[in-house]
């Protein structure tokens, strides 16, 4: 969702007269955008200004922005704790950058007349949430992609009212807003002609996605993300569809159709899932058990049998006994994942759970790399699972070594071979060659 933010970022900035650079001592602008999921991503934001301010110090028009969630979280507090920063807007409000650069310019002026000094310059503060808006610039402007790639992101839903006891998202992103089906596909389209084929449609809690308002030929009056996806596999040119990240709550009848009705809907699924205890999972407020989540797992396999899973888990929760992270590790063997998320419990203000006594953090740490351990070997073992099999591959990119394309297998590994650039924008079939732990490697078929 960052990375689809800062390129939306890039197109507000490139029509008010800027372009990208490759370094940050380049740059007359630098805007760090951040996240609040967990205290070191939020933490890194400080140390990143630091490296900031030395090159503000050698370049003093220099404008530094933090975005995101960080941005929302702190609001006016980030310009007292950090004096350098010029702008702070949350992730609802980077359309108004043009507004925001001329509000700073007026500061700045006012500024310098009034200290003779552009330093003192009263910094821009945007952090509400105009929901109604938040979606409306992604249409008026049409997408120039800066990083042309065959796989983008479009976002179609954002913010979250599952309020799960330990996440920011309910607050920094705010409440779950769906964006109109029309919009979204009039941009599939204007990517699919700009040559796009893969698509990923985001969103914190993207299965909750609907739009009550029914194309004209559809028979229904609240059409879901199955339905979307239907509709959007129909887009000249898209052959690969994605979405992430999904709550197991919404995934409904329709969605787990669309995984056994169209090719397009590429066979894998982010669906978190924090832990395996019913004690733990209720007081995270997740509003399923795991045996929901093992069940919902079997009729996902049963539309799509090859589907990758993957999962987010959160490991010394308040509260986690050794029983219930064993619960954790059962559950990851019962339901095997072809790759996973996983992390340490964050207290994070103004969340109930932060409230309640915490986890030793030794106790987290080694409860983590046991969960690790499991995870990687089943990770190791599904792309050992490829090694001789054919894969369709969606080549985006040259590999860091010369005379390497990399790409996506239906799975999401990442994929290398040896081949010129021709290839990029191709989904091509790869013989798989080598498994690596978190890659593939082979030769194109019939190369
Ligand atoms: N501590 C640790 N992990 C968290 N996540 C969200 N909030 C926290 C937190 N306070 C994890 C969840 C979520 C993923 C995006 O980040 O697993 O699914
Ligand atoms: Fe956060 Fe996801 Fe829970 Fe929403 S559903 S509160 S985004 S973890």
């Amino acid at each position: 969702m960052n990375v689809y933010d800062s390129e939306r970022m890039g197109e507000a900035l490139n029509m008010a007269g800027y372009h990208p650079v490759d370094a940050p001592d380049k740059a007359d602008m630098v805007i760090l955008n951040t996240c609040h999921i967990r205290e070191k991503a939020a933490e890194k934001v400080y140390s990143e200004l630091g490296r900031l301010k030395k090159l503000k110090d050698i370049n003093e028009d220099m404008i530094i922005g933090v975005a995101g969630c960080v941005a929302q979280a702190e609001g006016e507090e980030m310009l007292s704790r950090a004096p350098t920063v010029d702008m702070v807007f949350g992730p609802q409000t980077f359309q108004a950058l043009p507004d925001m650069l001329e509000e700073l310019a007026d500061n700045r002026a006012e500024a310098l007349e009034q200290n003779g000094h552009i330093k003192k310059a009263k910094g821009v503060v945007r952090t509400s949430f105009p929901a109604e808006e938040k979606f409306a610039p992604l249409f008026e402007t049409p997408r120039q992609p800066l990083v042309r790639s065959p796989a983008a992101f479009v976002t179609v839903q954002e913010g979250c009212d599952k309020f799960c006891t330990f996440c920011v998202v309910p607050y920094t992103r705010g409440a779950e807003v769906s964006r109109a089906a029309l919009e979204i596909e009039a941009e599939v389209i204007s990517l699919a002609q700009k040559g796009v084929s893969e698509i990923t449609l985001l969103g914190q809690n993207v299965n909750a996605w609907h739009d009550v308002d029914a194309w004209y030929d559809v028979d229904a009056d609240d059409i879901g993300l199955g339905q979307l996806l239907r509709r959007l596999a129909q887009v000249d040119g898209i052959e690969r569809l994605r979405y992430t990240t999904s709550h197991p709550r919404d995934m409904d009848d329709a969605l787990i159709e669309a995984h056994a009705d169209l090719p397009e809907l590429m066979p894998y699924l982010h669906l978190p899932v924090q832990a395996g205890s019913d004690k733990i999972l209720k007081s995270m407020n997740r509003k399923h058990t795991a045996e929901d989540y093992i069940k919902l797992v079997d009729r996902i396999r049963a539309a799509r049998p090859d589907i990758a899973l993957s999962s987010d888990f959160i490991v010394g929760f308040p509260g986690e006994t050794e029983e219930d992270f064993t619960a954790t590790l059962d559950l990851v063997k019962q339901v095997t994942y072809a790759q996973a998320y996983s992390f340490k419990y964050s207290p994070r203000p103004g969340t109930p759970a932060s409230e309640e006594a915490q986890i030793d953090e030794d106790v987290k740490s080694e409860r983590l790399a046991r969960l690790q351990d499991v995870l990687n070997a089943q990770q190791v073992s599904f792309n050992a699972s490829q090694a001789g099999e054919t894969l369709e591959v969606l080549f985006e990119k040259q590999g860091k070594k010369l005379g390497q394309m990399v790409g996506r297998s239906p799975y999401l590994q990442t994929v290398h071979v040896d081949a010129d650039e021709t290839v990029i924008g191709k989904i091509l079939p790869v013989k798989i060659e080598k498994a690596h732990a978190n890659s593939l490697s082979g030769n194109i078929f019939g190369v």
